[in-house]
């Protein structure tokens, strides 16, 4: 035995602490006589830098399990640790994109992206180039000036996660954000978060029931049961890096899509009847 058999294994990017840890946290709607467990006994590490996507049928707890990371419940069970840290300025380093659209009505496309940058403190030039940079990226240059309620809902959700991405968070955790986007929109906007999260090393959690998605952006997908929400399976995506859309036409992709399918169609089934 050797010094270094002593040591906790390091995760992928290097760091021996995980980017968020999640101990054991549930969530149970309803009375304390009569509660309903919507996610349950749910335990995971992140690594610093890693993708992760959480895919599972409608309805199986995925915005829960968003809610308990993100620190918008007053009450669940379990840990969530956040850079070793599990207390609530640790949560600071997470940027949310929810699955409901999330604009403010007020305020134009360019003002909501530079919203955050205000709160920061980031200087007026640089957030102003860093606001406009990420409306491009995610295809609305030249809406800068629209109001919400002249945007689709693609639009304003689009406005919602440029608004997130801009501030650089550490870790980014979405729910659903391309939910309200057509396929090759979609597709296109994935491969744009994928750049910025691999440039800037961001540990992401993603929440999806899209398939080809988790599969086209992660290094975990794992899948949850239905009702409460469990963890069923942890699916390692080995597929290569840099990665771009291009990959979902390849017969591994094909493979790994169809095995995570299997699961997910077993408990969307359970949620059917
Ligand atoms: N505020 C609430 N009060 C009571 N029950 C709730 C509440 N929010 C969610 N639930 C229940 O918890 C379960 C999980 O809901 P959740 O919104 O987490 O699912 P989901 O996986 O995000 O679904 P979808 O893919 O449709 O967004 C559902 O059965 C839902 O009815
Ligand atoms: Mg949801």
């Amino acid at each position: 035995m050797t010094m270094v058999d002593h040591l906790p294994p390091a995760t992928a990017a290097g760091s021996l602490v995980p980017a968020l840890s999640l101990r054991k946290v549930g969530k149970a709607y309803g009375s304390a006589q009569a509660p309903q467990w919507a996610v349950q006994d749910f335990t995971l590490d992140i690594a610093d830098g890693e993708f992760i996507s959480i895919i599972g049928p409608s309805g199986c707890g995925k915005s829960t399990l968003f809610n308990i990371i993100g620190g918008f419940f007053a009450r669940y069970d379990g840990d969530v640790v956040v850079h070793g840290q599990s207390d609530a300025t640790a949560r600071r380093a997470i940027g949310s994109v929810f699955q409901e659209e999330s604009t403010f009505a007020w305020r134009t496309a360019l003002e909501n992206v530079l919203f955050p940058l205000e709160a920061a403190g980031v200087p007026k030039l640089e957030r102003l180039e860093r606001a406009r940079e990420m409306l491009a990226l995610v295809g609305l240059e030249g809406f800068e000036n629209h109001y919400p309620a002249a945007m689709s809902g693609g639009m304003k959700q689009r406005v919602s996660i440029a608004r997130t991405l801009a501030v650089r968070p550490k870790i980014l955790l979405m729910d659903e954000p391309f939910a309200a986007l057509d396929e090759q929109t979609r597709i296109l906007l994935g491969d744009k978060v994928l750049q910025i999260q691999q440039a800037l090393k961001q540990t992401t959690l993603l929440i999806t029931h899209n398939l080809t998605e988790a599969v086209q952006l992660s290094d975990r997908v794992v899948i949850m049961t239905y009702r409460p929400g469990r963890i069923k399976r942890i699916v390692d995506i080995d597929l290569p890096r840099p990665r771009s859309s291009e990959i979902i036409t390849s017969e591994r992709f094909g493979k790994l899509v169809g095995s995570i399918w299997a699961d997910l169609r077993e408990e969307a089934n359970r949620g059917m009847k």
